[in-house]
């Protein structure tokens, strides 16, 4: 058991590094790298392959997320019934874990709407008609998107440290 929590924990956090080192690559060195006059012809194309090579393994990564979580609390708590207890509830460490999970619902919702319907949305639009209002918007929307989710993922991992050390 011990072994398979270590396991657990051992996936949950490579699964942060992947999520967050993905996102913060896009925002930190390929968006600002695409901006450049020499990449304006491929942006759209390098943006859509970039974009759905992560697709893929952020899925990964948030599935990973929501079944190691599950498993380190009920490991913690010392049985998965707990996590249906009302006075289990009433504590500090899960009011914590469901403020966690409450972030991490509106991350899920967030990445289905980015991911499947604007983000695709825009790289096509950015090939056909890159200079479109509607194409503009659309990029805006998607990136703003993208950063909300980084800054929710921030957060994230604060509370997540707060869980397996206490409060600050
Ligand atoms: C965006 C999603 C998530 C990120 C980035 C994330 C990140 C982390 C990190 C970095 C830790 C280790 C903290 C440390 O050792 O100081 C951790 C611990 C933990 N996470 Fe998450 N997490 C996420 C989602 C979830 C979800 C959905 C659940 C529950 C279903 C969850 C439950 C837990 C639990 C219970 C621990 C404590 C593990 C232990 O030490 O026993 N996490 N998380």
């Amino acid at each position: 058991m011990r072994l398979l929590y270590f396991i657990s924990i051992y996936l949950h956090i490579l699964s942060a590094t992947i999520w967050l080192g993905g996102m913060l690559f896009l925002v930190l060195i390929i968006a600002p790298m695409l901006r450049h006059p020499n990449y304006q012809q491929i942006a759209g194309r390098i943006l859509q392959e970039a974009g759905e090579r992560f697709r893929f393994w952020g899925w990964i990564c948030l599935t990973t997320f929501f079944l190691t979580g599950l498993y380190n609390a009920s490991y913690r708590l010392g049985g998965f019934s707990y996590l249906f207890n009302k006075e289990a509830w009433q504590g500090v460490w899960l009011q914590t874990l469901g403020v966690k999970l409450a972030l991490f619902a509106v991350i899920v919702i967030l990445s289905a709407i980015h991911d499947f319907k604007i983000g695709p949305l825009a790289t096509r639009m950015m090939e056909q008609a890159p200079d479109d209002p509607a194409t503009l918007r659309l990029r805006k929307q998607a990136s703003w998107i993208g950063r909300i989710n980084l800054l929710l993922a921030l957060v994230i991992v604060y509370i997540a440290i707060s869980l397996v050390r206490g409060m600050p």
